[in-house]
């Protein structure tokens, strides 16, 4: 029987095992109660409290003004919804500078906010932090590709890993976050190729969001899937309301078009 039609609880090894099996995972993300229920009974199996919130909640213009207090608010709405989804909390810019911090604040995630898992931006130079987090007991899952929380550093958001050094320090990045203990691992906007060996390298399950079909599972933000994100769409993103009546039944298109692999085209990735 595929996992997604159990109902007991996703844990980090459930996904494992959907790698191993061959089996999608479908995240998406969600900041309160209401939508976490939602994306829940639509089959979603893995549900993100992504810092994107400062974005497309707060209506901010990046993510780097998101706090740990809002972080820990948003998570514990979205536990509150959820029921069989695995729920993952981002920690926020500058909330895991060191091992220290990133463990009293990943706990906040999970003791206040009700997160299984958090996830941190940052390559092998956070090995350190994902370690110190895996040996007490936090599963990790490490941001790779884009990282928006970057984005004064970068000047901009833009794929990432296009030339041979930067693909090269991606697989780097990877392979020494894995070894670090990290269980899961999201890459953003990398092109499919890269993205596609760094999922085949790796012995955890790679979720993409613009990084073509090959990883393990998809994510995208709420608002997106909803068509409710102002401004012109990401290219990797798509709008799953036309032609559905329901907001279920959009997120239902979203989570089949990922398990079917009909989502993202070619022309969704990079
Ligand atoms: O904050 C977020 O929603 C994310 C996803 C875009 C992966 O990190």
């Amino acid at each position: 029987m595929s996992v997604h039609s159990e109902s007991r609880r996703i844990t980090v090894a459930t996904l494992a095992s959907m790698r191993r099996e061959g089996e999608k995972i479908v995240s998406l993300t969600a900041y309160d109660a209401a939508f976490a229920r939602l994306a829940d009974a639509a089959g979603v199996d893995v549900i993100l409290v992504g810092d994107s919130l400062g974005m497309v909640v707060q209506g901010r213009e990046n993510t780097v003004g998101v706090t740990m207090d809002e972080m820990v608010y948003h998570t514990l709405l979205a536990a509150r919804g959820r029921s069989r989804a695995l729920l993952v909390a981002d920690l926020p810019f500058l909330s895991c500078a060191d091992p220290a911090q990133a463990l009293a604040n990943a706990g906040r995630l999970m003791q206040e906010g009700g997160a299984d898992v958090v996830k941190l931006e940052g390559g092998a130079a956070q090995a350190e932090v994902v370690e110190r987090l895996s040996v007490n007991g936090v599963p990790v899952c490490a941001h790779l590709g884009l990282r928006p929380q970057f984005v004064h550093k970068l000047g901009g958001y833009r794929v990432q890993g296009r030339e041979a050094e930067a693909a090269k320090t991606l697989r780097e990045d990877a392979r020494a976050l894995e070894e670090a203990g990290a269980e899961l691992m999201v890459l953003e906007c990398v092109p499919a190729a890269l993205a596609e060996e760094i999922t085949q390298a790796s012995g955890i399950p790679v979720i993409g969001i613009g990084a073509g079909a090959a990883c393990d599972g998809q994510v995208l933000v709420l608002h997106d899937v909803l068509g409710i994100t102002p401004g012109r769409p990401p290219r990797f993103a798509r709008n799953f309301m036309p032609g559905h009546d329901s907001l279920l039944a959009a997120l239902q298109a979203y989570a089949a078009a990922v398990r079917d692999g009909s989502f993202p085209t070619a022309e969704e990735a990079f």
